[in-house]
């Protein structure tokens, strides 16, 4: 796909991946709708674009409610804003989570961010991303949603449910002009992860990672996973059986 032209909507732009993303996605001539809770730092992430004949806009919304994005949503579409590609990569971590100390309300925010907030987004683009010539969904899942990682049933769930959301979507927009992508990347360097305390293998700078998804989405790749050695060991470990995968993982809680 041709990024120069189109329009994105981009959520989680404030920090981390969606920041570099952003930055990456208007060099090569995308015009950006960002999204976020701090609009401060979206007004001053715009100021230091490039610009075209369209402005880069933001909106400051929270993603855990739905009422804000159907709000946001309807202010973009009655503005008739021709997004070409929605990438939907707003999420929150829960670092080291207890299973034996389970937080309802936390569990049901990390699904809020992380999974039903892509939902929405979805239903009311569907129709504007049908009317154009080309266009994408692209979420950011993890390879944490491969399979259930030690302490992390919280966070490693909402990634499954959003890779097997993609997934079912690729085959009933299989026969349309919309591309379906998942984004799978391992540790990369941003706040996110800034507070974990745990060995984390394959640390990526953000700047490769934003380098690696953009290419990606260019190349329009199903999936885009990475680091390579990390996502061909997360890969083979789906392929053990049940009780060796807990047993070799339990000593990692
Ligand atoms: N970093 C990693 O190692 C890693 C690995 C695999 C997958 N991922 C995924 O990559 C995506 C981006 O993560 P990141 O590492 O770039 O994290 P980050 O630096 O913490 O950025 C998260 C972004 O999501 C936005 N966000 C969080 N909660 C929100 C809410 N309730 N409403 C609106 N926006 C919200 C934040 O904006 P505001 O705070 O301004 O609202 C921020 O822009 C996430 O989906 C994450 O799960 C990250």
């Amino acid at each position: 796909m041709r990024l120069n032209g189109k329009t994105v909507l981009l959520t989680g732009a404030s920090s981390g991946i969606g920041y570099e993303c952003a930055q990456r996605l208007a060099e090569k001539g995308c015009r950006l709708i960002l999204i976020a809770r701090r609009g401060e730092i979206l007004k001053q992430l715009i100021s230091q674009l490039p610009a075209y004949s369209e402005p880069h806009i933001y909106y400051s919304a929270d993603l855990s409610s739905e009422a804000d994005i159907r709000n946001v949503c309807q202010k973009i579409i009655s503005a008739n804003i021709p997004v070409d590609i929605l990438f939907l990569n707003a999420g929150v971590g829960t670092g080291k989570y207890s299973s034996f100390e389970i937080d309802y309300d936390k569990v049901l925010y990390t699904f809020k961010v992380n999974f039903f907030s892509i939902v929405l987004f979805v239903k009311y683009f569907l129709p504007v991303l049908k009317k154009q010539r080309q266009s994408m969904i692209a979420v950011n899942g993890s390879i944490a949603g491969y399979r259930g990682l030690p302490a992390s049933a919280s966070y490693s769930s909402s990634k499954a449910a959003l890779m097997n959301f993609i997934e079912s979507l690729r085959i009933d927009l299989w026969n349309t002009n919309i591309k379906c992508v998942l984004i799978s990347p391992g540790f990369v360097k941003t706040p996110l992860i800034a507070n974990n305390k745990f060995f984390m293998p394959f640390l990526m700078s953000v700047d490769k990672a934003a380098k690696i998804i953009v290419r990606g989405m260019e190349k329009e790749k199903p999936e885009i996973s990475f680091p390579f050695w990390f996502v061909l060991i997360a890969k083979v470990a789906r392929l053990l059986p049940h009780n060796f995968y807990a047993k070799i993982m339990y000593g990692r809680r």
